[in-house]
């Protein structure tokens, strides 16, 4: 009988506006792996706090209405999608409100280990590629293939400011910059999980490089894996 392998789990970690979440969706269209969003997570949170008044910086209060509130997950055409409470909030997760804030959410201890433990629940959905901030260093440290995509800030704040320019029509690259700038450190110095190139993990600077072209290396490296596996 044929032993039943291991699902594959791609983390790619990364700053802000550094190419993950094009690369990984990607990856994971090409692959036809399930493709998992983890800072949509966060960014839920940060919406359902919003919606409900509660002060972001206030920890325990935004504790209390996570511990409150349900959570579900299903995969929907190969991406994971989730509900809160009933609702989905998938159309807020990139508005202002909870782009400013969604840092200060993520530095709280509990919302931390209660978003890894979800997200380390998503692997019973098979082969995924997850991106995020922690995944090769906390949430899946054993992952087999780990990367962390960089860009240089004036790189990284010109993307994000065109992606604002398409979905909100209007953006000053000099606010993207600092706003970019102000997040990654909140991101890089805070104590738990820190933004940082987990251990094992290729980097790869994406400044001047087509999304295309990390896309495919990614893609041919794993299947040069299961290739050599099968
Ligand atoms: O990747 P993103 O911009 O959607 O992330 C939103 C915020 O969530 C950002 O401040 C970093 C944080 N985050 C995190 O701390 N850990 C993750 N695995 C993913 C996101």
């Amino acid at each position: 009988m044929n032993k039943q392998r291991e699902h594959y789990r791609i983390a790619i970690d990364g700053p802000a506006a550094s190419g993950k979440s094009t690369v990984s969706r990607q990856v994971a269209q090409q692959l036809k792996f399930v493709y998992v969003d983890s800072g949509a997570l966060y960014r839920g949170m940060t919406w359902k706090a919003v919606r409900e008044g509660v002060d972001v910086k206030d920890a325990a209060a935004v504790i209390d209405l996570m511990d409150r509130s349900t959570w579900d997950f299903l995969v929907e055409d190969l991406i994971l999608k989730f509900t809160i409470d009933g609702v989905d909030p998938t159309d807020h997760l990139r508005s202002e409100p909870v782009r400013e804030r969604v840092a200060d959410i993520a530095v709280i201890q509990e919302v931390r280990a209660f978003m890894v433990a979800r997200l380390q629940e998503t692997a019973a959905f098979g082969d995924i590629v997850m991106e995020g901030r922690d995944i090769g260093s906390v949430v899946f440290p054993d992952a087999l293939f780990k990367y962390y995509l960089d860009a240089d800030p004036e790189e990284r704040a010109r993307r994000r400011h065109k992606e604002l320019l398409a979905t909100e029509g209007r953006g000053d690259v000099k606010e993207v910059l600092t706003s970019l700038t102000r997040r990654d450190q909140i991101d890089r110095t805070r104590k738990t999980a820190p933004l940082q190139i987990p251990l094992g993990a290729r980097v790869i600077n994406t400044t001047g490089l087509a999304i295309d072209q990390v896309v495919q290396r990614i893609v041919d490296e794993v299947n040069a894996h299961r290739n050599s596996s099968a």
